[in-house]
């Protein structure tokens, strides 16, 4: 966790709506390259470049709901959520799509866009480039879910299922952008994707005048600059609080160095695939840096408990990426937010069911609903039967049993049972492991980290 480093205190707006400190966009836009959308210095997103944004997909772009949610007295805030998982492609990455797509020149919009991208920008181009009749090119690794390779084909984009990770992939795209003249579209540092995105900021304020703070999932970082200046610009008051996955903290990196860093980051390793970018952009960093005033970092444990509680108390599927500012809430890191009003973006919605099953898993668990012990009993007839009318009686269900023989090196009479087992809530969990405590006072080993061995023969606090 850090105060924003830059200039070592909560930050002040560097743009406002009447400041004018940024130059017009024309004289920005003529350092960036037309092919790989790179430019030699950092160019600063200002808020007339949003406000234009915010005109200019008007019609195209979804203006989503702003709900308080049921949470609020729970968590002892005045909590709203943004709801841009309703969007069309299931992501607000739609703003900062069709912004871009729609400042390009009469010429490109006939060559057409390239991106790389293993999801949501992906479907955001094609989805808009296919609205706006402009030719849309996406490389997606690998890796990238079917179901978004699919959806972006159905869209109408070309798709090239090539490299190893995002990297390889952005590289391939370069290389085709140039031999064939198409523009490359950075999904999170493109000037005209920051200003899309910051039209989301202004919706906030509108939605939810008297608020007192923004928390925002942080990923290349893209969305975090657009929505700071937006909101900045209206509202220097308001907190920007930014949040990432633990497992990709490269703004933290940036802004520690004062500059983007590369950082170690395997997409596969965090529920927030979506966040996890090794270096943030530089647009985005210029242009957030100044006017974030804190980012902290999430673990998977509370992103996953995020997924669960926004199924159970919102009725919302919301992908990893999208839920980190809340599951920063929920795993009570921001304590200073208490008693204010504050609005969070559920970013998007386009999670795999696979891992939406494994997600909710891994939230009860976290939740102290799911959990697992082992034990060792008699392996004469009734002593499986004797640990379940236990179990029964204490109003636990079993989940999963597993009976294990061969590596036992106490009596030959005697198995061990790995248990899974489901309960109200972390309560119940305690009532059910005295219960067990007492039952089997040698043979008991409670918890997380439970390795099956033969030698489990005592009690294990987690
Ligand atoms: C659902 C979702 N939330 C948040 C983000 C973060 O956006 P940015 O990369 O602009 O920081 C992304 C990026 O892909 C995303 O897909």
């Amino acid at each position: 966790m850090a105060e924003n480093k830059q200039n070592g205190q909560p930050s002040q707006p560097l743009l406002s709506s009447s400041s004018g400190v940024v130059d017009g966009r024309a004289n920005k836009l003529k350092s960036l390259n037309p092919v790989t959308g790179e430019s030699d210095e950092p160019i600063l997103v200002g808020f007339e470049d949003v406000s234009a944004a915010a005109y200019r997909i008007r019609k195209g772009v979804r203006k989503t709901p702003c709900d308080r949610s049921n949470m609020s007295e729970t968590l002892k805030m005045d909590l709203y959520f943004k709801k841009e998982y309703l969007q069309h492609t299931g992501s607000f990455k739609e703003r900062g799509a069709r912004n871009t797509l729609l400042m390009l020149s009469k010429e490109q919009k006939k060559k057409g866009v390239i991106a790389a991208s293993a999801g949501n920008h992906a479907l955001a181009l094609s989805y808009h480039g296919r609205d706006l009749g402009i030719p849309v090119t996406v490389v997606m690794p690998l890796n990238a879910p079917i179901m978004k390779i699919s959806a972006c084909r159905k869209h109408g984009a070309e798709v090239h299922v090539n490299g190893a990770d995002l990297i390889e992939s952005k590289e391939i795209a370069l290389k085709m952008a140039k031999a064939n003249l198409l523009a490359y579209i950075n999904g999170y540092d493109h000037p005209d994707i920051l200003s899309g995105q910051g039209t989301l900021g202004l919706e906030i304020v509108e939605e939810v005048p008297d608020l007192d703070a923004v928390v925002i999932p942080v990923g290349g970082g893209g969305l975090i600059a657009g929505v700071a200046v937006a909101v900045k610009g209206l509202r220097p008051d308001v907190q920007i609080i930014g949040v990432e996955s633990e497992r990709c903290a490269s703004f933290q990196a940036a802004m520690d160095a004062g500059h983007p860093v590369k950082i170690d980051a395997i997409q596969s390793l965090t529920l927030a695939d979506g966040l996890c970018v090794s270096k943030v952009g530089s647009n985005a960093f210029a242009t957030a840096s100044g006017l974030i005033d804190k980012v902290i970092s999430v673990s998977e444990d509370f992103i996953a408990l995020a997924i669960l509680r926004l199924i159970e108390e919102e009725k919302a599927v919301v992908e990893g990426a999208g839920v980190t500012a809340f599951a920063a809430v929920l795993a009570g890191l921001l304590p200073e937010l208490q008693d204010r009003k504050v609005v969070i973006p559920l970013c998007g919605g386009n999670i795999d069911s696979t891992v939406l099953g494994r997600c909710i898993d891994r939230g009860l668990a976290a939740d102290g609903r799911l959990c697992r012990f082992i034990v060792t009993v008699s392996d004469r007839p009734g002593g499986i039967a004797e640990l379940t009318r236990l179990l029964c009686s204490l109003g636990a269900s079993v989940k999963d049993i597993f009976h294990e023989r061969a590596w036992l090196v106490s009596s030959v009479f005697s198995v061990q049972l790995k248990v899974v087992l489901e309960v109200r809530d972390g309560e119940h969990g305690h009532q059910v492991k005295q219960a067990l405590t007492q039952q089997y006072p040698n043979n008991l080993l409670w918890g997380l980290d439970l390795g099956f061995t033969a030698s489990t023969s005592r009690i294990t606090e987690t």
